[in-house]
């Protein structure tokens, strides 16, 4: 598997092109591609400052070699040409479930800036339906009691604060993550309607219509799956 990741990550390197404008995902396999990335950049890829979506990719990528963007700038980059990243869940429309790293609000910021958004999994994120993989909600910490309460009233879960090592994680935007395990998703623009519906929630990891291809590494071969809509 991890083999399969790093298949990925380096066929989604080759996507690069000279003076690219880029957002790196987290997690993994997106930090395997920040890595590939470093070589084509120390091999003489020229790349303007790079968007990352989250604190430890900007530590790796400036390891890497690669300058990064100061996104809380007011003259920030605002449109990207490519955004790579990974994720939990892809089903067969391409649309997904991240958040696994606590960094979805900025990978979902990033995928919308970019105008091509490309998805590194291995073969193991599959999924007929989205839903098994807990669905990871970014909340404010201000009233997240009563805030879980109401995500459990309009879909009918009981989330779970996620925590590391026994206290509450707080993502790089100071917030707290709710775990939702919805089960097997009939209907992902209910569940987002009725997410952005209440207050304190800050964004959730479903990907809807976001991605425009999955790059899949499984047992040797890098499968490309295009989004149906285009
Ligand atoms: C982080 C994410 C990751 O992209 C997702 O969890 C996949 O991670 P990995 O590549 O380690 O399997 O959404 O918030």
């Amino acid at each position: 598997m991890g083999e399969d990741k790093r298949r990925v990550a380096e066929a989604a390197a080759l996507l690069v092109e000279p003076g690219m404008r880029l957002g790196l995902g987290s997690g993994s396999t997106a930090l395997l591609f920040v890595e590939a990335l470093g070589r084509r950049v120390a091999d003489g890829l020229a790349l303007p400052a790079a968007v990352a979506t989250s604190r430890a990719t900007e530590e790796a990528a400036r390891r890497a070699g690669l300058a990064i963007a100061d996104m809380a700038h007011e003259a920030a980059p605002t449109a990207l040409d490519l955004a790579v990243d990974g994720a939990d869940e892809v089903d067969p429309a391409l649309d997904l479930v991240k958040g696994g790293g606590a960094c979805l609000l900025r990978e979902k910021i990033v995928a919308a800036m970019a105008t091509r958004f490309v998805v590194i999994v291995d073969g193991s994120k599959r999924v007929a339906r989205l839903g098994a993989f807990p669905l990871p909600v970014e909340v404010v910490p201000f009233a997240v009691a009563a805030t879980r309460e109401a995500i459990a009233a309009r879909l009918g879960v009981r989330p779970t604060l996620r925590r590391v090592d026994g206290a509450p994680l707080l993502t790089d935007n100071g917030n707290l993550i709710l775990d939702c395990p919805l089960g097997a998703i009939d209907d992902a623009q209910r569940v987002d309607a009725a997410l952005r519906a209440v207050p304190g929630v800050v964004e959730h990891g479903l990907f809807l219509a976001m991605a425009d291809d999955v790059l899949v590494g499984t047992r040797g071969d890098v499968e490309r799956l295009t989004a149906p809509r285009q």
